[in-house]
């Protein structure tokens, strides 16, 4: 058996960011360039142009950004007074900031099992998680497809507790023409470099349609400072620096013609997939699906990976393990067969290459290569021998071409403060946990 070849020699690569940086090299250095010349690395008119750009991309009335997708979540519930004794019900199958916040918050998470054809929270299920310490509902949108909102906002509006999208793998991604973040109390982005959307380091972004929902996040990322030096309530450092703002600005441009390249790979192997003994994601109908992953099952799923690294096609396991049964959870008494679902997904499921830099190339077009460039291999064809279809990953240069502005993405639905009956804060509020900490928590 031949060595597995290291990450430098991967062909097809899980993600090629330095193809996307060729794309958009010029624009991206000149950003750079104009925040070092200006000095303003800490807040300043990147940050505000950011946060107005991505509230008007996600059809959200305010965006407050914020160092991490984790201090996204973990800031949303701070602001919503979320803490001991509170009970926030979210999806068994995530990454771990999901539930690892609502910990931070001094609050215990409660798992649902998902659907097993969107590996999104099931719908049906969350009602029977509710509790009379049910405080929030905490939905991801996993891989980039949205759950089932029309359902869960029914639950929530119905119980009256709080709604936060962990929108972190799903910007620009739709339910029924609402874009993700835009349907809740509060939604969480990440700007992790891999996501749709993604920094040159860390970032996050809280975004939310009520004024005063965003100003209390707004305060607790700086300290509780207000004004400067003033503190009235107990924050912490959570900022975005203006070098990632302006590199996010950037990346913003292009994100809805990324998302449509994942989408068009998508399709292609959903196509070419078809009859083989790979389960294919599923598409909702309702949905936008923006593919910040495409994962499919397969039995022999190890197996699978370890042969498609032998020739030279990233993958990764999004994820081996679900959070139900993560060690430092034990002692919320979950053991395995309580999500049979999300734990048939953890053995199963494999992300494939889906970034938009990678073309199709038809095997009777690829001619002949030089002995110096690496060979394109299909991710397709190594799992059906008899696909011609090869994936190529190309760099495209930096020329003109047609760009989605931020400012011109369908508004179908204006922002309005409230979409439905929250509970009021102060009717809710149980004094449970050090004021210091929860600046909200008294009347
Ligand atoms: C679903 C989900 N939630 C939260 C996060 C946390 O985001 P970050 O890595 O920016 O802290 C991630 C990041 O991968 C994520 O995928």
């Amino acid at each position: 058996m031949s060595p597995m070849p290291t990450r430098a020699a991967m062909t097809v690569p899980l993600l090629d960011l330095k193809a996307q940086y060729a794309d958009i090299l010029t624009d991206l250095d000149d950003a750079v360039r104009r925040v070092m010349e200006s000095t303003r690395f800490i807040g300043g008119p990147e940050i505000t142009a950011l946060e107005e750009e991505i509230a008007r991309y996600s059809q959200c009335a305010h965006a407050v950004a914020c160092a991490s997708g984790t201090d996204a979540l973990l800031l949303s519930m701070w602001a919503l007074d979320i803490g001991p004794g509170d009970e926030v019900i979210t999806s068994a199958y995530s990454f771990f900031a999901s539930a690892g916040t609502v910990v931070n918050n001094g609050a215990t998470p409660v798992f649902v099992d998902i659907d097993p054809r969107t590996f999104n929270l099931d719908a049906h299920k969350l009602e029977a998680a509710f509790t009379s310490r049910t405080k929030a509902v905490m939905v991801v949108h996993l891989y980039g497809q949205c759950c089932d909102m029309t359902a869960v906002r029914a639950i929530c509006h119905k119980r009256k507790v709080w709604l936060i999208e962990d929108a972190a793998q799903a910007i620009g991604s739709e339910w029924e023409g609402s874009r993700a973040g835009s349907m809740s109390d509060f939604g969480c982005f990440s700007f992790f470099p891999s996501k749709n959307l993604g920094a040159a380091g860390d970032g996050g972004m809280v975004v939310s349609q009520n004024a005063e929902f965003a100003e209390r996040v707004r305060l607790l990322r700086e300290h509780g400072a207000r004004p400067k030096y003033h503190h009235a309530v107990v924050g912490t450092n959570s900022r975005l620096d203006a070098l990632q703002a302006a590199i996010l600005r950037v990346k913003l441009r292009h994100l809805d013609r990324w998302s449509e390249g994942r989408a068009k790979n998508a399709t292609l192997y959903d196509r070419l997939f078809e009859g083989s003994s790979v389960t294919r994601p599923a598409r909702d109908a309702r949905a936008r699906h923006i593919y910040n992953q495409y994962v499919i099952r397969a039995p022999k799923r190890d197996a699978l990976k370890a042969h498609l690294a032998e020739r030279g096609i990233g993958t990764e396991v999004y994820y081996p393990i679900p959070l139900h049964l993560q060690k430092c959870f034990a002692s919320l008494g979950y053991k395995p067969g309580d999500m049979p679902h999300s734990e048939a997904a953890a053995r199963e499921t494999l992300a494939l290459p889906i970034y938009p830099e990678l073309t199709e190339e038809t095997s009777t077009s690829s001619g002949p290569r030089s002995a110096t460039r690496s060979r394109p291999i299909s991710p397709s064809a190594a799992l059906e021998p008899r696909s011609t279809t090869r994936f190529r990953s190309t760099y495209r240069s930096a020329s003109p071409r047609s760009v989605t502005s931020p400012g011109t993405c369908r508004t179908r639905k204006p922002p309005r403060a409230r979409r439905w009956r929250f509970r009021s804060t102060r009717s809710s509020r149980r004094s449970r946990f050090a004021m210091s900490h929860h600046p909200f928590g008294s009347s």
